[in-house]
């Protein structure tokens, strides 16, 4: 069943020129880009993205990090695209990511860990929303 998900490619990956290098491992893989582009978000919306973590003892330099520069959010669509972006993605931490995966090749530690995918089909709402209108998701 064809779905959606939602990517950022996190402020350590676009500083090193490496935004064309992830999404083409996305395309690659076969899911298709419905929506991207590339923002600077405010402490206000990195604090609501990650609204989730608030209690987890990580969640104030996550939250600093993800404000350090820019970031490339998109939209994914594919069968199953949640579950194959998270493989494709590997481990949080990319000392414990797959070989092949984008973490694996291109994250530098747990924080800077090159990129963000939904984790399920209603974070995966609430993700594209947080970000996309409606009018950008263009079919
Ligand atoms: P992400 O998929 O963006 O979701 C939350 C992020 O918190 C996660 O990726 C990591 O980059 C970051 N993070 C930092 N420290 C930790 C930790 N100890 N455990 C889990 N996530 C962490």
């Amino acid at each position: 069943m064809s779905e959606l998900t939602f990517s950022i490619v996190k402020p350590d990956a676009v500083e090193r020129n490496l935004v064309g290098a992830v999404l083409a491992m996305i395309e690659a893989a076969g899911l298709t880009i419905k929506a991207t582009k590339m923002i600077r978000m405010t402490k206000e919306q990195a604090e609501g993205f990650y609204a989730v973590h608030k209690a987890r003892p990580f969640y104030n330099d996550l939250v600093a990090y993800m404000i350090s520069g820019p970031v490339v959010v998109s939209v994914l669509e594919g069968d199953n695209a949640i579950a194959r972006y998270r493989d494709l993605m590997g481990a949080t931490n990319p000392a414990q990511a797959a070989e092949g995966t984008i973490r694996k090749k291109y994250g530098k530690n747990i924080e800077a860990n090159a990129c963000h995918g939904s984790d399920g089909p209603d974070t995966a709402k609430t993700e594209v929303s947080f970000f996309f209108s409606q009018l950008e998701l263009v079919n």
